[in-house]
């Protein structure tokens, strides 16, 4: 077999950051998306006859699930059949640390998706992190950002935001490293903030006024559908966000520091290396 790894979501906020750090490994990396721009092999979740060139003489496979999707086995479990056929060795999966959060319904698409990961045959490790630092910069938040403004239903419950590039870092570990099978990770930055700490510090970093508001679920919900979230996805985002209202997002752990040896980047830090 190979050296080689497969790295889906290569143009996404982990991925982007994941591909360089295998590079520097070593590793031969395939880096996937819907467009074979800048030498990406094609790949769409909704368009098999993409997939088996790309699993072909492929090691271990990083595996980012659709997105929007709230339950994306009926897409995944045959891609990683599919894996396990042509020979892949490894898989490591993102789900989200949304899945401990003592609102997740045990039929949630999260946790059907680590199943069928687990049963997948394949050795694997789950990532689950917590909410990303880059959901200001790169994410969901930007556009409010631009406007001078974050609207989330959290409230005043903080979050343990993680950078992007820390959660890479473990992904390659887990990629290319021993000891990861079997093993789910729950990765946090080492701080916790509120989104209005978050849009405070953007705003010392940018010198720019940047407003927090705080909404009702339903008001969440009805905006995100607004933007073109489905609803069944909406959902799940609004749940996680009174999750964190009520406190579950706060939890630290130490998983990053103790995997890659540094400390989790902190928030500001992230948010000072942006252009704004
Ligand atoms: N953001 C958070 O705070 C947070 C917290 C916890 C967990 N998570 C989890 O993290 C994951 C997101 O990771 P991320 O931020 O690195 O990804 P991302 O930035 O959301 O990017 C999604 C990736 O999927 C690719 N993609 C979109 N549609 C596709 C399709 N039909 N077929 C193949 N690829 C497709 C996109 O590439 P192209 O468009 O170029 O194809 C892109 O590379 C999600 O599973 C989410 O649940 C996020």
């Amino acid at each position: 077999m190979t050296n080689t790894v497969l790295v889906l979501g290569a143009t996404g906020m982990i991925g982007r950051r994941l591909v360089p750090l295998l590079r520097d490994r070593g590793i031969t990396v395939r880096a996937a998306s819907r467009t074979a721009a800048g030498g990406h092999t094609p790949f769409d979740w909704r368009d098999p006859t993409t997939q088996a060139a790309a699993l072909a003489g492929v090691r271990a496979l990083y595996l980012v699930p659709p997105p929007l999707v709230e339950n994306p086995t009926s897409l995944v479990a045959p891609l990683l059949a599919a894996a396990k056929e042509a020979g892949v060795e490894r898989v490591v999966a993102v789900t989200s640390l949304g899945v401990e959060f003592p609102t997740e319904p045990a039929s949630s698409g999260r946790r059907a998706l680590e199943h069928v990961v687990k049963a997948s045959g394949l050795d694997w490790t789950v990532l689950r992190p917590g909410g990303f630092a880059q959901n200001f910069s790169e994410g969901f938040l930007r556009p409010g950002i631009d406007r001078g403004m974050v609207v989330s239903a959290t409230g005043a419950g903080k979050v343990a935001m993680i950078d992007a590039g820390d959660i890479a870092a473990v992904a390659a570990l887990a990629l290319t490293e021993p000891g990861h099978a079997g093993q789910t990770y729950e990765l946090t930055g080492a701080e916790t903030l509120s989104f209005a700490d978050a849009a405070a510090t953007i705003g010392r970093i940018t010198g720019r006024e940047i407003a927090y508001r705080t909404v009702e679920p339903g008001e969440m919900e009805a905006m995100l559908q607004g933007f073109g979230l489905p609803a069944e996805y909406a959902a799940v985002v609004v749940r996680d966000q009174v999750a964190i209202r009520d406190g579950a997002g706060a939890r630290i752990t130490d998983t990053v520091e103790r995997l890659t040896g540094k400390r989790p980047t902190s928030f500001a830090a992230v948010a000072e290396r942006v252009a704004w």
